[in-house]
């Protein structure tokens, strides 16, 4: 999967008939480690608080990465955009590329079209249309919705501008959301089925517990996808926490929140007295089995908290970077888990090899 950033969020430049938004992009993986290397159609466009477009047709762009592009600065005129109060910046790839929809992140729904890899958009912060103030440096925000128009579902997940690990959307947290999104009947082969998962969703009252949420993607979907639930716990280190509280405030969860909450949670430390005296029947890692150096102490944290609870289900998405990230496998059976059910969800990359996520739920050893 690319991801569409600001390298330099939008602000105005220029004055009178002349003033402009203007904004720097790049188009990388999630690990920011390789740029897209396709020419590609990229739209941008001037969205109203509503979403609704306020410029007519977005201007239009090429992504030149056959010539090795890393960066594109892309600009507006703001006479040409309808007067407003606050405006954002939406830049999406055209064609069949753009990703805002869960289905299209699972390459469903495309018509018979070959899912060859997806670019997902980004939008900016709202910037005040008379001073061009921005409301929320240093951040940007992903939003997924469903095909289905009967599905109110919109998905909103804002990222930090920088690089840090913690604080933008990875490809597991990703597609294991999409794949929680999508109703059964649309997961078709060559996704997988993973009954066990499924029927683990639909229990009622459950309690969820989330280690290295990051911007917390994957909690955020579940709240919105199950109906009944009794809790969900996001955790990850300090310098997840401030992006958390955002994407979990009243104003961008656009549900109740009472539900759903976060805390620091560090695997190198005692579990936080609350975490170790709930059972929990649910626990969600994505995305961090990558570093060998701190997965001894992410395996020794899931076994303290499934201690004794042969019930609890660990789902555990991953993309195997390199094969260094197999030794969690052996460390998870010798802390007592066993793989009830795996499956590998295909994740076409524009331009690039093919990739895919594995999912796998885990429960302690024996039968149930
Ligand atoms: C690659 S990110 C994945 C984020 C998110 N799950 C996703 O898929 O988008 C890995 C996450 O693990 C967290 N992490 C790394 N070491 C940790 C530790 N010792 N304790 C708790 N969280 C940790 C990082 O802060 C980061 O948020």
């Amino acid at each position: 999967m690319h991801y569409i950033r600001f390298l330099k969020s939008p602000r105005f430049v220029g004055s009178g008939n002349e003033k402009a938004l203007v904004a720097k992009i790049t188009v990388t993986t999630d690990l920011g480690e390789s740029f897209l290397a396709a020419d590609v159609g990229i739209s941008v466009d001037v969205v109203a608080e509503d979403g609704e477009s306020i410029i007519g047709p977005g201007r239009e762009y090429v992504w030149k990465g056959r010539d090795g592009m890393r960066s594109l600065e892309v600009s507006l005129l703001m006479k040409k955009v309808r007067k407003v109060a606050r405006i954002k910046m939406v830049v999406a790839a055209k064609g069949d590329a753009y990703v805002d929809r869960f289905e299209k992140v699972l390459g469903i729904g495309e018509r018979g079209a070959k899912n060859e890899g997806g670019i997902v958009t980004v939008k900016s912060v709202e910037i005040d249309s008379s001073s061009g103030h921005s409301l929320g440096a240093g951040l940007a925000e992903r939003v997924f919705s469903s095909d289905d128009r009967s599905d109110p579902r919109e998905i909103h997940i804002w990222e930090e501008t920088g690089e840090s690990i913690a604080r933008h959307v990875w490809d597991a947290g990703l597609v294991l959301s999409s794949y929680i999104a999508t109703p059964r009947h649309l997961k078709t082969s060559p996704l997988p089925r993973l009954p066990l998962l499924e029927t683990s969703l639909s229990q009622p009252k459950l309690n969820i517990l989330e280690l290295g949420a990051g911007c917390g993607i994957v909690s955020i979907t579940l709240l919105h996808t199950l109906s009944t639930l009794s809790q969900i716990l996001l955790t990850d280190l300090p310098e997840a926490s401030a992006i958390l509280t955002h994407n979990l405030s009243p104003a961008i969860l656009h549900h109740t929140p009472s539900k759903i909450s976060h805390q620091v949670l560090d695997w190198s430390l005692p579990l936080p007295s609350n975490v170790a005296a709930t059972k929990w029947d649910l626990v969600f890692v994505a995305d961090c089995t990558y570093n060998p150096d701190v997965v001894p102490d992410l395996v020794a944290t899931l076994g303290r908290i499934v201690e004794g609870n042969g019930q609890a289900r660990v789902v555990v998405a991953m993309k195997l970077r390199h094969e260094s990230e197999m030794v969690f496998f052996g460390l998870m059976e010798e802390a007592g888990f066993v793989v009830k059910e795996k499956g590998a969800v295909p994740l076409p990359v524009l331009c690039g090899e093919d990739e895919e996520i594995e999912i796998f739920v885990f429960g302690l050893g024996g039968k149930g």
